[in-house]
Order: C-alpha cells, then sequence, then structure tokens
C-alpha cells in the first residue's frame, strides 16, 4: 500500500510515530514473507519482469528495516523456489545477477545488515546457483557471521519439502551410526532455518491476493504461527499493509494472556 497522500516530510515522523507505538505491545519474534506479486506489478506499470523483481528487492529492504525498527528478532523470506528454475532462462538468469549484485551491497559496512547487527543465512540447495552467485553467497554470509542481535534468513533455492528431507536423511544417517531412534525433536533440530538460530515462527505474511503455502516453511507454521494474506503486490508492500498484521498479532497475544474469568 504505498503513502502518496502524505507528504513526504511528514511520512517520515508519521512512520517513526506509528513504530513507536507499536513497538509498546507484544512484537513477534520471527516473521516470514512469501514476496508474490513481482511480475504482475510489473506488468501493472508497463515494466519488465526484471524491473519487477528489482522493485521487490527495494521492498524487501524496506519491509527489513521496519522489521528491524521493530525489534523483530528474526525474518525469513522466499527469495528464489526450486521451482522457479522452470522459469524462462531470461527470467531465471536476471533473478541470478540480483542476487549477485544486491547479495553483497545488502551486507556492506554501513549498509543495513551492519548497521542494525544482522546475520544473513541464506537457506537452501545454493549449490543449484551459478558459482558466482555462490561465491557472492559465502562472502556475504561471512561479512554478517559476526552479527548477534536480528537474523536474515534468505531462502533460495528452497522449497520446505526438500529442507524436511535433507532434515530426515541427516537424522536417519545419525540414527543408524548411533544405533538410536529418530524423534520429531531430530528432525526439528536439523532443520536448515533452526541450524541457523531461527526463534519459532509468530506470522507467516503472503502478498498478493493468493492463498497458498507454495512449499515455504510447512514444518515451521504448524505450531502456533498466524498466517496472514493481503492483496498488496509484494513490491507495493510497506508499514501500513504491516501495521494491521502486527496489530492483529497483539490482539491475540493479549487475548491468550488475559485472566479468564
Ligand atoms: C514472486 O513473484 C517473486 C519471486 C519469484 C522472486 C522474489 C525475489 C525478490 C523479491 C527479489 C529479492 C531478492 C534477492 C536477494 C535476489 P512472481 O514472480 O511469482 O510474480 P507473480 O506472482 O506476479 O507472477
Ligand atoms: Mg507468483
Amino acid at each position: 500500500m504505498t503513502s502518496g497522500w502524505l507528504p513526504h516530510s511528514l511520512l517520515g515522523y508519521v512512520q517513526d510515530f506509528a513504530l513507536k507505538v507499536l513497538a509498546a505491545g507484544p512484537i513477534p519474534r520471527h516473521v516470514a514473507f512469501v514476496m508474490d506479486g513481482n511480475r504482475r506489478y510489473a506488468r501493472k506499470h508497463n515494466k519488465q519482469i526484471q524491473q519487477g523483481h528489482s522493485a521487490g528487492f527495494v521492498a524487501l529492504r524496506r519491509v527489513l528495516e521496519v522489521c528491524l525498527k521493530l525489534n523483530i528478532r528474526c525474518v525469513s523470506a522466499y527469495a528464489f523456489s526450486i521451482e522457479n528454475f522452470k522459469r524462462s532462462p531470461d527470467e531465471v538468469d536476471a533473478l541470478m545477477k540480483l542476487a549477485e549484485d544486491k547479495l553483497l551491497e545488502l551486507c556492506q559496512h554501513g549498509n543495513l545488515l551492519d548497521e542494525y547487527g544482522v546475520r544473513l543465512n541464506v537457506i537452501g540447495r545454493t549449490e543449484m546457483f551459478p558459482e558466482p552467485v555462490q561465491a557472492a553467497i559465502r562472502k556475504a554470509e561471512a561479512m554478517t557471521r559476526q552479527n548477534k542481535r536480528s537474523i536474515l534468513n534468505l531462502c533460495m533455492p528452497y522449497t520446505s519439502r526438500d529442507e524436511i528431507t535433507t532434515s530426515v536423511e541427516t537424522c536417519v544417517r545419525k540414527a543408524v551410526e548411533t544405533d538410536c531412534i529418530v524423534t520429531e525433536k531430530d528432525i526439528n533440530d536439523n532443520l536448515l532455518t533452526n541450524l541457523g538460530g531461527s526463534p519459532p515462527l509468530d506470522i507467516l505474511i503472503r502478498t498478493s491476493g493468493v492463498k497458498r503455502l507454495s512449499d515455504y516453511l510447512l514444518w515451521q507454521c504448524c505450531e502456533d504461527t498466524q498466517i496472514q494474506y493481503t492483496d498488496t503486490y509484494w513490491p507495493d508492500f510497506g508499514l501500513f499493509d504491516f501495521i494491521p498484521i502486527i496489530l492483529d498479532y497483539q490482539r491475540k497475544m493479549w487475548a491468550k494472556s488475559a485472566p479468564s474469568s
């Protein structure tokens, strides 16, 4: 949702005030995004598909900053599904180039992850990416390894079933070696998100009016996750879409903790 009706000079004050009010209530520990609608955004604005994905990256940066200002400890974003390799070579190449260029930029000294002490985890089958993208990922992760305040999980190339299968494989191998049985806790602890230290998933948000999980964090959202859908295309998603979602989370948390009469 855009906020074009507000003069730009006022917008910053309104946003900071809104964030301060929100921060006084319960804050989710972990929020995940299915960043959907980049191509429809591009078509709507007569732009090329690549420009839609670039606008998606700008939105990711903007939304991440809002989350960090709210002291949300962990943000996960679905940046590339294993299924996305089936898209046209032009689109896949554009996404690879975006990842290669923007990952390092995000981690530079003085940039967002450095400023807020965010550790970057790239989660998924990174070996499927071209070597220059893998190199950028290694470098970007190394640049943020010492950061302890927050976590950004960029899931790419990722699917949840692949993550669960890999975890089960690891658990079975260990169980055979040690003659133990595999428990639910073992599978949970060996998920890539949990190996990276992510707290339980409190909110999962999907943009663009599509109501599907698309193989994203299926295990993680089985516990107490609030699933939220919004019609806004991802590149347009901003604070004014996020506020009602956080307020809804806070209302449910207060209702849970209220003494029953
Ligand atoms: C889904 O919209 C979006 C993607 C497949 C790519 C998401 C990538 C970004 C937001 C760029 C960010 C990140 C990095 C680090 C490279 P869609 O393409 O399915 O659009 P549609 O639903 O309108 O068809
Ligand atoms: Mg889509």
